[in-house]
């Protein structure tokens, strides 16, 4: 009887623990008491919010961890600068509805706070399935909008699937990560990663008030020195930017992965862990700085970072060490020959880079490369310019203003860089022949004339000898043998719209330098003044449009055979 009495009281004493701890809100009338043990658990039973100390910190803290992992793994702290040297913590809503941490039944040690009116009385603090702790009315339903306050909104060390990383740009207000300072104190530490909310906006790492790393503005499709994601990826990533809101955020597929961003207390890294449950630990999926490329500025301004040399910092082509020897390379390199900083200066492509520093560069969604490159050699102090996207075929427009720094070499996924360059060392770079053919046509439109004829005479008599030529062969003798196809083809084209009758319709050599580095829709060439001047001559007329010549006509038909 006894025994049977003693199991019955047992039995509500149960049911009594699990109905009362299983719960997952709060209202204005009740409270959780850290000496009573006392927790919220999310409702699917993920996340758990109470009180807890860290390592050998005896003080107490009110957080959130996750509930069914063996290895207690904090990833909210409310009271990181006020900790409660003993078990007094008293978590409840008050009479003006505000959600406030009580010790010695007195001093408030942490409060949530938020602008809007309402009533105690309605309102409920709730733990979410994604560990978000969240205020709102109970009348209101679930979703953000309806939030009067959550706790996503100020991260500690951890950014869970579904935290933003950023900014609402209506308020002024910012979500960011800050280190614990020790694996015992969750006050902040030193260690912060950010979004800037620069024009042209990165993700920051920062020791203090010392960049340590940058992740390279959003190119459409991800951080412009991310690897590129494989297919089916666990993870999807966001970056949002419109008026009201700038955020990057992430999401798991599987809804059984169990994942964290970590900014760590010691190292200069964010850690992203997956939960293993074969092992029952947690795994490193990846570090963020991945190498020693990834250190902010490394290699000084126009120094690359390329991981298979040796040293891994060079300078980029057209550049030499600032320090003789290349000792210090943190002060970068410096140009073989100076610009002009007109019109004059071209642009050299480099591919398969980070794109540098974009503190100091300008997007324009909306032009084009070579709009791009136009706009940007018409500014002195524009230095480089790369499409602003990389979907599809690329699109839109960045430029950066001042010395370029912390450039990476990619071994995938790199983009395009336009880097401002001398005239003269256009010529003697990679595209030197055709480079070099540019600049004498565009400035020295007699020669060039005597080129495209000599060329059209190559061309002409090389077609008398075969008339199924291929384009090649016909330019061989001019351009010799590392040319391409479809770059011969260019040149010509680009040439022929350099010697064209009327100065007005010849492009710049700015836009024939572009015109050459790019893949874009070329116009078709009018008459070259010369043959015009020969025809004038012949027919003694000034009227209509000259027929063709038999130069033309082959350049047509190659431009057609691309
Ligand atoms: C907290 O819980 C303890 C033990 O259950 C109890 O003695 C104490 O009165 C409670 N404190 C408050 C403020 O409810
Ligand atoms: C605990 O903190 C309270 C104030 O928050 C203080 O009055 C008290 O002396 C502290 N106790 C100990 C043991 O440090
Ligand atoms: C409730 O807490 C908030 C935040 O600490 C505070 O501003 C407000 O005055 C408190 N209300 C009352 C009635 O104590
Ligand atoms: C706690 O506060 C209540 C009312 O706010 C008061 O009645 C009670 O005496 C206080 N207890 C202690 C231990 O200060
Ligand atoms: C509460 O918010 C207001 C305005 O948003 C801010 O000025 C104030 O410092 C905040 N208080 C706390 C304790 O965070
Ligand atoms: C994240 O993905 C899950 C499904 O995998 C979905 O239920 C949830 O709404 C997503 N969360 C966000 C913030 O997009
Ligand atoms: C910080 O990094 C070290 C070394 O990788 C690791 O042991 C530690 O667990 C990390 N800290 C956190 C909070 O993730
Ligand atoms: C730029 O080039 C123009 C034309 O060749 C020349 O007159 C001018 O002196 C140059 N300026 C600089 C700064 O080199
Ligand atoms: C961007 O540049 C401005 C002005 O030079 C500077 O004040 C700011 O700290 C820089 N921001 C970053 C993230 O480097
Ligand atoms: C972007 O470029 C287009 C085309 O050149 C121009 O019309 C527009 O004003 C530019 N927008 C900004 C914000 O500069
Ligand atoms: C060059 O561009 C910068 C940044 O947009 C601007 O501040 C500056 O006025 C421009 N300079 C010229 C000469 O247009």
């Amino acid at each position: 009887m006894d025994i049977l009495c003693f199991m019955f009281i047992s039995f509500k004493f149960l049911l009594f623990v699990e109905f009362s701890y299983a719960a997952d809100t709060i209202n204005s009338l009740q409270s959780l008491n850290d000496t009573s043990g006392a927790t919220l658990i999310s409702n699917d039973g993920t996340f758990e919010l109470g009180f807890f100390s860290p390592g050998n910190n005896q003080n107490r803290y009110l957080g959130i961890w996750y509930k069914n992992i063996p290895v207690k793994t904090v990833v909210w702290v409310a009271n990181r600068l006020n900790p409660i040297n003993d078990s007094s913590g008293l978590l409840m809503i008050n009479s003006s509805g505000n959600p406030v941490l009580m010790s010695q039944n007195t001093s408030v040690v942490w409060s949530a706070n938020f602008t809007k009116q309402v009533s105690s009385s309605g309102v409920i603090l709730q733990l979410l399935d994604t560990g978000n702790l969240i205020l709102r009315d109970e009348q209101d339903g679930n979703s953000e909008t309806n939030y009067l306050w959550q706790s996503f909104d100020y991260p500690s060390d951890t950014m869970l699937p579904g935290m933003k990383l950023g900014w609402d740009l209506r308020t002024g207000f910012e979500r960011r990560l800050t280190s614990w300072k020790s694996p015992d104190d969750p006050s902040p530490g030193d260690f912060t990663w950010e979004l800037e909310p620069q024009q042209n906006p990165e993700l920051i790492m920062w020791k203090g008030s010392t960049k340590f790393f940058r992740s390279g503005p959003w190119n459409g499709l991800r951080f412009s020195g991310a690897p590129e994601l494989r297919p089916n990826p666990v993870f999807v990533f966001s970056f949002v930017s419109n008026e009201d809101e700038l955020y990057y955020t992430y999401n798991v597929t599987d809804n059984s992965v169990i994942s964290r961003i970590v900014m760590n207390q010691t190292e200069y890294q964010r850690d992203r862990f997956t939960w293993s449950p074969s092992s029952q630990s947690w795994t490193v999926y990846a570090v963020v700085p991945r190498d020693r490329c990834d250190n902010y500025g490394l290699c000084g301004s126009y120094g690359v970072c390329i991981l298979s040399e040796s040293p891994i910092c060079q300078c980029m082509k057209g550049f030499t060490p600032k320090s003789p020897g290349n000792v210090d390379w943190s002060q970068g390199c410096v140009r073989n020959k100076p610009l002009n900083l007109s019109t004059i200066d071209g642009f050299i492509k480099f591919p398969g880079l980070k794109l540098p520093d974009a503190n100091h560069s300008r997007v324009n969604g909306s032009m084009n490369l070579k709009e791009c490159g136009l706009k940007c050699s018409q500014n002195s102090s524009c230095m480089a310019y790369a499409n602003s996207n990389v979907e599809g075929a690329g699109s839109g427009c960045t430029m950066w203003f001042g010395d370029l720094i912390d450039i990476r070499e990619m071994t995938a996924s790199g983009q395009d860089l336009y880097i401002r360059m001398s005239a003269s060392e256009l010529g003697s770079s990679d595209g030197k022949k055709k480079m070099t053919l540019v600049i004498v046509f565009t400035t020295i439109g007699v020669v060039a004339g005597v080129l495209v004829i000599i060329l059209g005479y190559v061309i002409h008599k090389r077609r008398q000898k075969k008339t199924t030529g291929k384009p090649l062969e016909l330019i061989d003798p001019v351009l010799g043998e590392s040319c391409h196809l479809s770059e011969v083809i260019r040149c010509i084209h680009v040439s022929l719209l350099c010697v064209q009758q009327y100065p007005e319709d010849r492009p710049n050599m700015s836009s024939a330098v572009l015109m050459l580095g790019s893949d874009g829709e070329l116009t078709e060439p009018k008459q070259p003044g010369f043959l015009m001047d020969r025809k004038l001559h012949e027919t003694g007329t000034s009227s209509g449009k000259p027929e063709s010549s038999s130069t033309n006509e082959i350049t047509i038909s190659l431009l057609e055979a691309r």
